[in-house]
């Protein structure tokens, strides 16, 4: 839960007096009456000179409960929304483009804009600059934890454990056995097999369907089986039908990722949560014993594996059970983490390349140019390898020109929560509020990216008629385009991430023409839906022609 939704003891003053109220009535059936209406109106006077405040009902309460210091005049500007509920409908569906519009022509909104989810504070930044000093910020660096993620576990994970010691060893592991340089270049072949798999899969079924293909099944079955291997030493077949175990895992990771991303009422109205009105509490409970019964299934075969000293290639699995001494896991604390990395690792990457072979199927000149640079690099003799990336300069901008359009985690994912009393952008922004990026709001605006809804990886190609250098950084440390995030809490699988979706995406289209539908009316359609990630609404389908015989 947010630290915010604690009622504080000002609160409880208001409360306080209306029960001291009712005492005096007696049993008198007109008193209670009375004191009923009394209460009745003292709420909604009350509420609606909470709501009267910029930022809506839960700002308006902080003002007003404030005492000493600052006035209400230091208000950080921001929508009032409605009574009560403040501006809820603003998360509701294509949240960062709502958000964006309710900044609108403001600067002052779009350099920080405070809004109220019922009684939760929230500030959102669509400028570089004040999201730079946010999320730098070591007062913003733990998260709001949504009851779905206690739900889920995910408060023992990395992504929602609170930021301390628990969370630094968890981070230090990870990042040494599975996201350091070493470790994503030792599962190189692990990517070209899968990489191998899902061509041949591609390729079978375009020539069945006679060319119309939707990417989207294969893109994910790929990340999942990559993210298995890594995380359990499992390994699957491609183009044979699903197994159990995988369909088992991709049902809790889709049922896990529908929970995270819906807007649960009751994380910002407390009130609600005894109702459970979205069954989050009831699904995240029917969940929980299954992930518990696949991960911990697999946790004892390793260690009944390394019981008998069987010789086999360590995975993520093994490194947790390896460790000992202050860092050693508790077995819950284990499924916590492993479920996570299944969850986080599955989905992004797909959601990605869906992303960039849309853009290239709708951009055929840019394909063009794509197809030019690997015949050039790599040649039509041979398959792509990893090694051949850093040389495929115009795909590396072409994926930088995608993740600046469509940045998978275009707002939910970046929720930090304010653990003190802090100043960001010239306002105090109080303990206990929820802090957003818009990223995608900072990517489409005219001031930071020349013509910013117009495709051109140009933009991120040395060369005199460059707008921006070749060299932008992508990885956290210029605010105009971090999809991976920035600072303490950043991605930890960005170099993962960014190694695979180049990979794959040029051996994609090293292998294939992507090309339309030949019914037009079935074309490219970009709009978006936000759920944990912000993917295509319509998943892409497109025609493969083989390029290369093999
Ligand atoms: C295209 C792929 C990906 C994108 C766009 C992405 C994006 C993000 C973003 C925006 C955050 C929040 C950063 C912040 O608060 O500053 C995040 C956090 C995280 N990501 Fe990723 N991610 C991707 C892939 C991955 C992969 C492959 C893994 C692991 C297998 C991963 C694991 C995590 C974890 C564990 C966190 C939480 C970090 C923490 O709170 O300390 N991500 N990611």
């Amino acid at each position: 839960m947010d630290m915010d939704s604690s009622p504080s003891t000002q609160d409880c003053g208001g409360w306080l007096l209306y029960v001291s109220l009712a005492a005096k009535c007696g049993g008198d059936p007109c008193r209670v009456v009375g004191f009923v209406a009394v209460a009745v109106v003292a709420f909604a006077v009350t509420s609606l000179l909470h709501w009267l405040s910029p930022g809506g009902p839960a700002w308006g309460r902080y003002w007003w409960n404030r005492r000493g210091g600052l006035g209400i005049a230091a208000a950080i500007p921001g929508p009032r929304g409605l009574p009560v509920l403040g501006s809820m409908s603003l998360m509701a569906g294509l949240a960062h483009r709502k958000l964006a519009a309710a900044a609108g022509g403001s600067p002052a909104r779009r350099r920080l804009m405070a809004l109220s989810l019922g009684e939760t504070r929230v500030v959102v930044t669509a400028d570089p600059g004040v999201a730079r000093e946010l999320l730098a910020s070591a007062a913003f660096a733990d998260r709001p934890v949504k009851e779905s993620a206690y739900g889920m576990l995910f408060h023992r994970a990395i992504g929602f454990a609170p930021y301390g010691t628990y969370w630094r060893a968890l981070r230090r592991v990870a990042s040494t056995h599975l996201f350091s340089p070493r470790q994503v270049s030792a599962s190189a072949a692990q990517r070209a097999v899968i990489a191998r798999q899902m061509v041949e899969a591609m390729r079978s079924a375009a020539a069945a369907a006679g060319g119309g293909v939707a990417a989207r099944p294969f893109l994910k079955r790929a990340s999942l089986h990559n993210v298995m291997w890594s995380v359990f030493g499992r390994k699957y077949e491609l183009a044979a039908p699903e197994s159990e175990e995988t369909a088992e895992l991709r049902s809790m990771v889709d049922e896990g990722y529908d929970l995270l991303g819906q807007l649960n009422w009751s994380d910002h109205l407390p009130w609600l949560a005894p109702f459970d009105l979205q069954k989050t509490r009831s699904r995240c409970s029917s969940l929980v014993p299954r992930v518990n019964r696949f991960v911990t299934r697999i946790i004892d075969e390793h260690r009944a594996r390394l019981s008998l000293a069987v010789d086999a290639a360590v995975d993520f699995t093994d490194v947790l059970l390896s460790l000992h001494g202050g860092d050693k896991l508790s077995d819950a604390d284990m499924v916590a983490v492993l479920w996570e990395m299944i969850f986080r690792g599955t989905d992004t990457v797909a959601v990605l390349i869906e992303w960039v072979a849309a853009r290239l199927v709708l951009h055929q000149d840019v394909q063009a140019r794509v197809h030019d640079e690997l015949d050039r690099v790599v040649g039509s003799d041979r398959a792509v390898t990893e090694s051949d990336a850093s040389k495929l300069v115009y795909l590396q901008a072409v994926i930088k020109e995608v993740l600046r359009l469509h940045p998978p985690g275009p707002l939910l994912s970046w929720a930090r929560l304010a653990t003190s009393d802090v100043h960001v952008g010239g306002f105090l922004i109080p303990s206990g509020t929820t802090a957003m990026v818009n990223m995608w709001a900072i990517t489409h605006d005219p001031a930071v990216w020349p013509d910013p809804n117009k495709f051109k990886p140009e933009r991120f190609v040395a060369g005199p008629s460059s707008d921006q250098a070749a060299e932008f950084p992508i990885m956290g440390s210029d605010l105009r385009l971090a999809p991976f995030g920035s600072g303490r809490r950043s991605c930890p699988g960005k170099s993962l991430a960014i190694v695979t979706v180049g990979f794959w995406v040029a051996t994609l289209l090293h292998e294939f023409d992507w090309l339309p539908l030949s019914d037009k009316s079935r074309g490219v359609d970009l709009s978006e839906v936000l759920k944990l990630s912000c993917e295509m609404a319509t998943p892409l389908e497109a025609r493969l022609r083989p390029r290369r015989k093999v």
